[in-house]
Parts: C-alpha cells; sequence; structure tokens
C-alpha cells in the first residue's frame, strides 16, 4: 500500500472507517432495531448464547499464516493502553493482547518449543493447531444455530463487511 498517495493508503484506510463509523452508528437508530449486544472474547466460547438461538452467522475468519493479527494488535494495544486504558481497565489488564491459545492462527515461531523443533514440525504443528482452533469456532457457530431451519452462514472474505 502507497501510504502518501492522493485516494490511497492512510487518506483510503481513515475515509473507509469514518464511512463504516457512520453506518453502523445508524443501525441502532434505524425502523424496527432492537438493542445491539456487542461482545469481545473467544469465537470458539460464546457462552452467552443459548443453543440454536442464532439466526445467522457472518465471519471473517483469519486466514492461517496470511495475517499475524494478535503480533500487529499489540503494537495499538500498548499505545491505547496509556491513552485509554483509564477508561475500560478491563479491555487492557494483560501486558499485551496476544492470547497465543486462543488466537486461530499459523504462527511458527509459537510451535518451536524454543529451538527444540525443526521449521518444519514447527509448520506441522501450527497448522494443526489452527485447524484445531478453526474446528472449535465453527463448531460453537453449529451450537447456535436452530436445529429446524435451513442454515445460513455468510463468510467474507473483505475487511470492509
Ligand atoms: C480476517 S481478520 C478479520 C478482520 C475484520 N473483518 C476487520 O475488518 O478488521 C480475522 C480476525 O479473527 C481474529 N481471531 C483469531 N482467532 C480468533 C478467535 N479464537 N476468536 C475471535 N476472533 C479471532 C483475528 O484476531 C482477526 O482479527
Amino acid at each position: 500500500m502507497a501510504a502518501c498517495v492522493a485516494g490511497s493508503g492512510l487518506a483510503w484506510a481513515i475515509e473507509n472507517v469514518a464511512e463504516a463509523w457512520q453506518k453502523l452508528a445508524k443501525l441502532p437508530r434505524a425502523n424496527g432495531a432492537r438493542p445491539v449486544c456487542i461482545t469481545h472474547g473467544d469465537a470458539a466460547n460464546l457462552l452467552h448464547l443459548d443453543d440454536g438461538s442464532v439466526t445467522a452467522v457472518v465471519v471473517d475468519p483469519p486466514y492461517a499464516d496470511n495475517v499475524q493479527y494478535g503480533e500487529l494488535a499489540d503494537f495499538f494495544y500498548v499505545w491505547l493502553k496509556r491513552t485509554q486504558g483509564h477508561r475500560r481497565p478491563e479491555w487492557f489488564s494483560t501486558y499485551l493482547c496476544s492470547r497465543e491459545r486462543e488466537e486461530a492462527v499459523v504462527n511458527l515461531a509459537r510451535h518451536r518449543e524454543n529451538g527444540a523443533l525443526s521449521a518444519a514440525e514447527a509448520r506441522e504443528r501450527a497448522y494443526a493447531f489452527y485447524e484445531q482452533r478453526m474446528a472449535e469456532i465453527f463448531r460453537e457457530a453449529h451450537r447456535g444455530w436452530p436445529r429446524s431451519s435451513g442454515r445460513r452462514t455468510g463468510c467474507c472474505a473483505r475487511t470492509a463487511c
């Protein structure tokens, strides 16, 4: 991405985020809108959802080793913690935001066992971990579907969804 080219890079990102927030902010005020509940946590443990209570599942899942979201998020986490931590201390209770046991990702560095494993062994473990996590997440989504109705699932491959 060219960060400084007019109409792309940072300008593009800010414009898109602002537009998305404006649309989202209108949703709770739309005709017939019901209360919105946003939760933050592991998609494999949606304990607040009853079995069969979900109308639709729309996901933008992590794609193996394509992006190390947890590591990237740590960069922003430490700055947000310093500037906004007092507002939501419960969101910033940990040193970094990486959740090594929760994040569905292929990250070889997490499976090297301090160098005891070769890169090939670590890769095999990393993929197995990712596939297991994704299976747990989709199993949890499946638990939420009503048994009697058709299944409605959306898998979004773009970030602006
Ligand atoms: C393809 S990205 C989604 C990006 C998002 N749609 C956006 O526009 O910013 C996949 C996301 O899934 C998150 N993720 C990975 N494991 C997760 C888990 N166990 N529970 C919830 N989210 C998880 C990653 O941290 C990442 O933010």
